[in-house]
């Protein structure tokens, strides 16, 4: 079956509507394209939600800063396209820039608080360019429910704040973080690594099952346990941490004591690319 390519937003919308008015539900898969495992992994679990799936590609600039790599962010449509069509997608959504931001556009969602924390410290717009969009993109795909991977995890929870907020009837449903054999978690900027970057990329999940394994051996105190995090990852080459940071997984404030719930969230960058990793702890 070929796939349904999208482009225009009115378009889909008519679409969505006509859907809803039929009684179908829309599960949604938002993307930027590039896609692997994880986001085929999130595709599957839409479908098996809803009676519809519709999946969206767009590099979405508002949420790229100044000297990031949205001119360089990995585009592969074709690859993409087939890959969609493989996993039973109905719609691939796939604006242009100026079809999702018109010349005078001047209209964004932010968030207060979740923002302050782990990537929105040195990535000051991204949340904002998210949340904007991902809003957007509820408004046109109109789904009954979305998927987001939890390898993103600060993302996932901007998402769910904004939709508790702003009252949205959206379902957000998570997918668990897909790992390469070797535990490098999925990532379309893995293709940016090189041969020889592969063991310091590999050293974020190494830190964190280190992490996990002190806590089982009754290590709780969140400091120490994030200066062996540090120590490891600085150990390999072209290494530099952004972040490595133990919180709160609804507030994603810092904690002190591994006593309770928390979230051990990194960044790293390894050369030029900046990798994020996660675990509940
Ligand atoms: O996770 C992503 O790929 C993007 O941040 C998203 C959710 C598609 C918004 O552009």
């Amino acid at each position: 079956m070929p796939i349904d390519i999208i482009p225009l937003k009115t378009e889909m919308q008519a679409r969505s509507n006509h859907l809803r008015n039929q009684g179908k539900t829309i599960g949604f898969v938002p993307t930027m394209g590039y896609l692997h495992e994880g986001h085929l992994s999130l595709m599957r679990l839409a479908k098996s939600m809803a009676d519809t799936l519709v999946v969206s590609i767009f590099v979405n600039p508002t949420q790229f800063g100044p000297g990031e790599d949205l001119g360089a962010y990995p585009r592969d449509f074709e690859r993409d396209q087939s890959l969609c069509r493989k996993e039973g997608v109905d719609m691939l959504f796939y604006p242009t820039a100026s079809q999702m931001y018109g010349p005078r556009f001047q209209t964004f969602i932010a968030l207060e608080q979740l923002p302050l924390h782990l990537c929105g410290i040195s990535r000051p717009a991204f949340f904002r360019g998210v949340a904007t969009v991902v809003t957007k993109l509820f408004n046109i795909v109109k789904p009954n429910t979305a998927i987001f991977g939890q390898k993103d995890y600060q993302q996932l929870r901007v998402i769910r704040q904004l939709v508790q907020d702003l009252d949205l009837d959206i379902q957000i449903t998570s997918g668990p973080t897909v790992r390469e054999s070797d535990g490098l978690a999925m990532s379309s900027r893995n293709a940016y690594l090189s041969a020889s970057q592969r063991p310091s990329a590999l050293t974020l999940y190494q830190a964190l099952c280190q992490t996990r394994n002190r806590i089982e051996n009754g290590l709780t105190d969140a400091n120490a346990l994030i200066q062996s995090a540090v120590s490891l990852v600085l150990s390999f080459p072209e290494t530099a941490v952004d972040y490595i940071a133990i919180c709160d997984p609804d507030t994603l404030e810092d904690i002190q004591t591994v006593d309770r719930p928390a979230i051990m969230a990194l960044a790293v960058k390894v050369g030029k690319t900046r990798l994020i990793d996660n675990m509940m702890l």
